[in-house]
């Protein structure tokens, strides 16, 4: 019997190489014990990487295993719902890639699921953790900024315009940037500025992405490159998301371009995903100015992580493990919960409907 909270990694792909492995790393109640991937080739280089542990190419092995206590997803979005079930039914806690699933109703399967047992959830929202969106929601909820009044996000990447692989096809992804990258946004503007009560939403395509990395042609893009939405919070204030893949000029080493701000009755201040140790402040009558993040909030408490090692726009990623081992030990909710996923899927779901109806729809949801 382990004393150490024993972690599998369900998808060895891009991004559990990029922060979930590196976050199981820094936190010593965490061990990393087993990896799932078709893949096979896969699997023996992560063996390799991450350093020995159990592999195997069947979700249903992990979860029956009684040495694993708990599992993060990262696999194409359409299979996050069966292998969540799976592992909630084996009882094991969860964290999940965002998505949750293709549409408001697997992402509220999985919540009760997970609710019903008694077993830890977390949906992976990464940019809660950046220490500059930290500190903005201190001062969104401390009355810093006065009465929130209005949200704006810019999320722009300059991706590559050939195939996106699993990510362009509607059967496996849902849908394209919208439920990639704005679905975090949706995310964090609700925990910033409370419930949003309606939305209208835009999607487009740019590119048909029908030619491979190597050249060969594939089945077209069925998803948005560019997804954006208006909305209206519960407590009156407004809100304004745009995101897009394939914005040429904002590769910035691939960290893309990312604002988000939050202008309220008494001040204004902006996060950056390029500069995620500073905040911009404004006051009234005053100009934004940078505004160093308080050492404290550099890293999740707790968390023996050197925040000033590593990129910083890279590192605070390991905090959501940090997070979601917490919640185990602790017998809490993790947050993001599912319950958090699923809103967000709503809202997006919502964008989607609005885009093809052309009218505003209104936020009421149910999770059972
Ligand atoms: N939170 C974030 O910031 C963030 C960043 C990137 C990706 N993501 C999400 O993470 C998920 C994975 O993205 P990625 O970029 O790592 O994709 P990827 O394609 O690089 O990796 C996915 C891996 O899952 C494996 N896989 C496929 N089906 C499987 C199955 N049934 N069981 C086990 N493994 C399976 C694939 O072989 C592949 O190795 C997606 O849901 C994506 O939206 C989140």
């Amino acid at each position: 019997m382990s004393d150490k909270v024993r972690i599998a990694i369900i998808g060895a792909g891009a991004v559990s190489d990029f922060h979930h492995v590196p976050g199981i790393n820094v936190d010593p109640r965490a061990e990393l014990v087993a990896v799932c991937d078709p893949n096979e080739a896969l699997l023996a280089q992560r063996e390799k990487d991450w350093g020995p542990v159990k592999t195997t190419t069947d979700v249903q092995v992990i979860a029956d295993d009684k040495e694993i206590d708990a599992v993060i997803i990262a696999t194409p979005n359409f299979t996050h719902k069966e292998i969540t079930l799976a592992c909630l039914a084996g009882g094991k806690h969860v964290m999940c890639e965002k998505p949750l699933g293709l549409c408001f109703a697997d992402a509220a399967e999985m919540y009760r699921a997970a609710r019903d047992r008694d077993l830890r959830h977390m949906t992976a929202f990464t940019y809660r953790f950046a220490p500059s969106m930290r500190f903005l929601r201190d001062l969104v909820h401390s009355g810093k900024l006065g009465e929130p009044r209005h949200f704006r996000s810019q999320r722009f990447l300059d991706l590559p315009e050939t195939s996106w692989g699993w990510r362009q096809y509607k059967d496996k992804a849902g849908a394209g940037d919208l439920f990639d990258m704005t679905i975090h946004r949706i995310d964090f503007a609700q925990d910033l500025i409370g419930p949003i009560k309606s939305v209208c939403g835009a999607i487009a395509q740019f590119t048909p992405r029908d030619v491979t990395e190597d050249g060969q042609s594939c089945p077209p893009s069925e998803v948005d490159d560019w997804s954006s939405l208006i909305g209206r919070f519960e407590n009156g204030a407004v809100g304004v998301w745009e995101g897009s893949t394939v914005m040429k000029g904002h590769h910035n080493n691939g960290i893309g371009f990312e604002w988000a701000e939050v202008n309220g009755s008494e001040g204004s201040a902006v996060y950056q995903l390029t500069d995620p140790n500073v905040i911009l402040v404004g006051k009234y009558g005053g100009s934004m100015e940078k505004v160093p993040i308080p050492e404290e909030h550099l890293v999740i408490p707790g968390s023996p992580r050197d925040p000033h090692a590593g990129e910083p726009s890279t590192v605070f990623r390991y905090d959501l493990v940090w997070e979601f081992v917490s919640a185990i030990v602790e017998g809490r909710d993790a947050i993001p919960g599912f319950d958090h996923g699923a809103s967000a899927q709503f809202i997006a779901d919502a964008v989607l409907e609005s885009n093809e109806k052309r009218t505003w729809v209104d936020i009421d949801y149910d999770l059972g």
